[in-house]
């Protein structure tokens, strides 16, 4: 495995490659990542993992300084899995002058994690958008746990024609159905037993739904109450179209909630797809 630092020796590492397959992290590699490392491997013959903590995307009173950086436990990991190249810039190599170019996006970014952290979206998009110019690989694999991250960039490629296949994985659970995230390190380990109590809230109104209860705003309010009550900050909890990421009405199938909220100091997010039987067949 290669660690390359500076960008003109990755491009000349990268010439001699015809399929190439990113994947994008912030590092603090759980097995979350490294499922879509796997996935990424299966498709290309040269696999590419960046790690870089993108000031960007952090608001001022975020958490940038103390976002878990764990570079040699990450290669350690990435080279066990036989990956070819980790792309480990550092802050002057991707912004050696202050980013003044960013993107404009959709309304949609604007909504969900963009209403409770104005300019995340720009900020991961430029970023993506920064990596993707400076591997141009064929492939890009994005986690379904960040899932308006992923709707996002599927959007970006299409929007701006870029000739990348963007793959998703599915988001890696442990045991009790939490969702791996490197932001779980912050949990005390009384905040650890509770934390899969947002699965699980969400779980309950996939049953919900998938019984044919189908008012959505009650269902959302009602998760929010759930919660609330355990001792959690609600952010949001949304029942979304996944074509558009809108909020859902009656009579739509393909549905994903997506929700946002805090365990102490602590911000977790996590999201459940649920399916519609279309038109079910009347039994006469
Ligand atoms: P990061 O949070 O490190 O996540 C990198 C990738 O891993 C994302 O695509 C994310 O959705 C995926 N991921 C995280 N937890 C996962 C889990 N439990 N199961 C499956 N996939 C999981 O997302 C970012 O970094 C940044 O915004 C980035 C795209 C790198 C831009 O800076």
């Amino acid at each position: 495995m290669e660690i390359i630092t500076s960008i003109a020796s990755l491009r000349t590492r990268l010439k001699r490659e015809s399929s190439i397959a990113l994947v994008p992290t912030m590092g603090n590699l759980h097995q979350g990542h490294l499922s879509l490392v796997q996935i990424a491997q299966q498709q290309a013959s040269c696999t590419v993992v960046s790690i870089f903590v993108n000031r960007l995307q952090f608001a001022p009173h975020e958490d940038f300084d103390r976002y878990p950086r764990t570079q040699t436990a990450d290669c350690h990991l990435l080279e066990k899995l036989g990956v070819d190249i980790v792309f480990l810039p550092d802050e002057k190599t991707l912004y050696p002058t202050p980013q003044e170019f960013q993107l404009l996006l959709p309304a949609v970014a604007d909504t969900l994690e963009g209403e409770f952290r104005p300019g995340f979206f720009r900020g991961v998009a430029t970023v993506v958008l920064k990596l993707f110019n400076i591997v141009q690989p064929q492939l890009a694999v994005f986690g379904k746990k960040d899932y308006q991250q992923l709707y996002l960039m599927q959007k970006m490629v299409q929007q701006l024609n870029l000739p990348i296949n963007i793959m998703a994985g599915e988001t890696v659970r442990s045991e009790d159905g939490l969702a791996l995230s490197s932001r779980n390190s912050y949990l005390s380990e009384l905040e650890k037993q509770k934390a899969s109590y947002l699965f699980r809230t969400l779980f309950q109104v996939k049953q919900k739904i998938e019984q044919d209860d189908h008012n959505f705003r009650l269902l959302e309010e009602c998760a929010k109450c759930e919660l609330a009550k355990q001792g959690w900050t609600v952010d949001y909890i949304a029942l979304q179209q996944r074509e558009t990421l809108l909020p859902a009405n009656t009579g739509d199938t393909d549905l994903v909630i997506l929700s946002a909220a805090w365990l102490g100091q602590t911000r977790l997010i996590d999201n459940l797809e649920i399916s519609i039987p279309s038109h079910p067949e009347s039994s006469e």
